[in-house]
């Protein structure tokens, strides 16, 4: 019989090279049976790469593993999945283009074959049933996967990783793309998994829900194992330390109560939308960090995408103050000065196969063309550098593929891409999603900086803290419409918001 505290997987003096950068350095870690064991570390520090190892997904390049006692080298993924490790990826790990059944049971189709054909009403009906035990509503498994929103199709992905009955379940940073209902869903099943005497990894940069759900936690920094500690010893500030192997310094978000100037630069004329806005409106002001905050399906996401003109306004309209204009198209935003940052990154807001430096000067670009036909490219280089040391992007170079990137060093080109060009007016959504605090904090810092030269930033999130600590003005929605109104200068309770959200 297994046993609580049992060591279940162990991974011993692993390493993994690419090229040049040293992912893992000796890593070594245990994993028990009955136990939730957090992992956590700055971007790039290695949290994916050891995982995906122990996976299957890639090889080390030297070290070596033991699971259920036995030497431990997987081939792929597949293997490992029917061996009971089970991993769910930071990246989007469903094929869309397929039902949301044949998703959970990739792999496993046989279980449903008779006299050589897919039962697929079988099929439909099981998965409906893997995914009615996890508690995840309003998925229909015979629907095509796209329908679905990110958020759902990651928890289409824990269905899928479930169907298989892990023993060792991986979560990597997908409570950051989930909102509360989802991630409700997501700690159930760890302490689910954790009472039957089985393991979760759990990875993530929220340094307060690791607390509170694991029983034990492995710091990674750069690539080597700094600390492994037990529940008992938890410190935030300790872990934070280490993590970054220094004194967080300074304010996180800003402390001063400065207000904004009253012109306005943009508004939004009763707007309508195809999805969530009914003749809504908003006004932004000049030097104003206007927050916007709710539920991941309040509307937020499409405010941001139409004041953008990434989504189409049917009726109403978006008009910057200056010149009248009104913006149709991103292009025409674009033109005057206006900058998105998009809650998904991958896809919609980088050129994933290209390099960073060419994902960086893609803004600048259009920008630099205003001074003459030709753009120096020793300029672009430098520029682009310019921002890689900034943002103190981890990489080997502004030519290495942005695709080599971890998801926060991503999210750290994307935010050059508009850092750079000197927008008047950056509509932020999500922006620090997936990012560990140390970056975080810089990001605060540079729309605090922006704001300070009288830029106006919109910034939608999920995060409560980041809205308070960083809003003039903080806009809750629900449902597409507006709930309350909050003002930095007058203060207000986190209650009073979350109170407006549901
Ligand atoms: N396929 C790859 N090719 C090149 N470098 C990679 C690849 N995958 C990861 N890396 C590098 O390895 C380091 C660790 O990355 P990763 O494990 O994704 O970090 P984390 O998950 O902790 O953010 C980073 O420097 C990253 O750029
Ligand atoms: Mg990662």
């Amino acid at each position: 019989m297994s046993k609580k505290n049992e060591i279940i997987a162990e991974i011993k003096n692993i390493s993994k090279n690419f090229g040049v950068t040293v992912a893992l350095n000796q890593v070594n870690m245990q994993i028990r049976r009955g136990e939730i064991c957090g992992l956590i570390g700055e971007n790039g520090s290695g949290k994916s790469t050891v995982m995906s190892i122990l996976s299957g997904m890639q090889n080390a390049t030297s070290g070596e593993m033991f699971y259920k006692g036995k030497i431990w080298k997987p081939s792929n993924a597949l293997e490992a999945a029917r061996n009971g490790i089970g991993i769910i990826v930071q990246e989007i790990g469903t094929i869309p283009t397929i039902s949301v059944a044949e998703n959970i049971f990739l792999g496993n189709y046989d279980r449903f074959r008779r006299y050589g054909m897919i039962n697929r009403r079988q099929m439909y009906k099981a998965a409906q049933l893997v995914l009615e035990k996890l508690n995840i509503v309003g998925v229909d498994a015979s629907a095509t996967t796209d329908t679905y929103s990110i958020e759902q199709r990651k928890l289409i992905e824990i269905a899928k990783v479930m169907a298989n009955n892990p023993e060792i379940l991986i979560i990597d940073e997908t409570s950051t793309a989930i909102s509360e209902t989802g991630r409700q869903v997501l700690y159930r099943l760890m302490h689910d998994m954790a009472s039957q005497n089985k393991a979760v990894v759990f990875i993530s940069h929220d340094l307060e829900e690791l607390m509170e759900h694991c029983d034990a936690l492995n710091i990674l920094r750069d690539g080597c194992l700094i600390d492994h500690l037990e529940k008992e010893n938890f410190v935030a500030e300790d872990i934070k330390e280490k993590m970054i192997g220094r004194k967080l310094t300074g304010n996180y978000y800003r402390v001063d109560m400065d207000g904004y100037d009253s012109e306005v630069v943009l508004r939004a004329d009763c707007i309508t939308t195809m999805e969530d806005l009914m003749c809504f409106n908003l006004e932004l002001h000049k030097g104003e960090i206007l927050g916007i905050g709710g539920l991941s399906s309040c509307g937020m996401h499409t405010l941001g995408k139409a004041m953008f003109g990434l989504t189409e306004v049917i009726d109403g309209q978006v008009v910057l103050t200056d010149g009248n204009v009104v913006i149709k198209n991103p292009k025409s935003a674009f033109q005057h000065n206006m900058g998105y940052i998009s809650k998904n990154r991958d896809t919609e807001s980088l050129e994933i196969n290209a390099s960073i430096g060419s994902n960086i000067q893609s803004t600048g670009f259009e920008k630099n063309k205003w001074f003459g036909p030709f753009i120096s490219a020793k300029k672009e280089k430098k520029y682009a550098q310019l921002m890689v040391d900034t943002l103190a992007i981890k990489c080997t170079g502004i030519l290495q593929p942005v695709k080599a990137l971890s998801g926060g060093n991503k999210q750290k080109v994307v935010f050059g891409k508009w850092v750079g060009v000197d927008a008047d007016i950056l509509i932020l959504d999500c922006p620090t999603r997936g990012v560990d605090i140390g970056i975080k904090s810089a990001m605060y810092q540079l729309i605090y900086d922006m704001k300070k030269k009288g830029k106006s930033i919109i910034l939608i999130s999920e995060e409560l803290p980041e809205l308070c600590g960083m809003s003039d003005r903080l806009i809750i929605m629900k449902n597409g419409k507006i709930t309350g109104e909050f003002f930095r200068k007058d203060g207000y309770k986190n209650t009073d918001l979350i109170e407006c959200m549901i």
